[in-house]
């Protein structure tokens, strides 16, 4: 769905950070078909699929996975600029303003990789995924790494561009709050599983499937623990 945030649930283990890499290309799965913008593609097949490349962008959990250590970060978010130029030329991308959105110092540009936080490292993945002018992002825990004050900040820009520029984006958490929050639609998954998937309001409202209960009951517990 395009300018629209959908979410992958579930516990530790379940399958999140797979599917996320399945969808790009980045894994295969042992059967199954992926169906992007009215066109299929087999997902046993290994290797990246064509006509995707550069639509879809990743986000990580450990986002120093994603950044090459040789480049500065300027030199690291000019290349997604280019990158998007070539792909549909005429694009204006802003690498000031965007870091100035996500609320990283300019002065960060001339750094590389080792020299960052992992709460800015996971910024400059976010910022070098909507800089490469993607129809799709996978988001794996984009914010588990940040403070809950720039969280709730990020969350917020990010479901802004996301509605302004029709991107599709799979959020993937394990944090419910924050699924909740975002996502129209959520998948809960289980050993490998799609266990439960409805629209947000039904999950969180009156959830049929046992599965999704324990995990909201589970929330509701520690939250509870947490207030005592
Ligand atoms: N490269 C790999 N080779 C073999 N097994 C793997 C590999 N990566 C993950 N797994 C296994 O696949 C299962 C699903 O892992 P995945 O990383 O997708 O879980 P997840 O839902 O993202 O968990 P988390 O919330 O902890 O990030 C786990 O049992 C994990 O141990
Ligand atoms: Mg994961």
């Amino acid at each position: 769905m395009r300018g629209a945030i959908t979410g992958i649930a579930g516990e530790s283990g379940s399958g999140k950070s797979t599917i996320g890499r399945i969808i790009p290309g980045l894994e295969t799965a042992s059967a199954g078909k992926l169906g992007i913008d009215g066109r299929q593609f087999d997902i046993s097949r290994p290797g990246r699929r064509s006509g995707l490349l550069g639509k879809v962008q990743m986000t990580i959990q450990d986002p120093a996975l994603l950044l090459n250590p040789r480049l500065s970060i300027g030199d690291t978010l000019a290349e997604s600029v280019r990158f998007a130029s070539r792909q549909s030329p005429g694009r204006k991308q802003d690498v000031l303003s965007m870091i100035d959105c996500l609320r990283l110092a300019r002065t960060l540009l001339t750094r590389y990789p080792h020299q960052l936080s992992s709460g800015q490292k996971q910024r400059v993945c976010i910022a070098r995924a909507l800089l490469a002018g993607p129809q799709i992002i996978i988001a794996d825990e984009p914010t588990s790494a940040l403070d809950v004050s720039v969280q709730a900040e990020i969350v917020m820009l990010l479901k802004e561009i996301v509605t302004e520029q029709g991107i599709s984006m799979r959020f993937i958490s394990h944090d419910l709050a924050l699924v909740q929050e975002l996502c129209s639609l959520i998948d809960i998954f289980q050993d490998g599983r799609v266990e439960d998937a409805d629209p947000s309001q039904f999950i969180f409202g009156l959830p049929q499937n046992p599965y999704t209960r324990s995990l909201i009951e589970a929330r509701r517990r520690r939250f509870t623990h947490g207030r005592q």
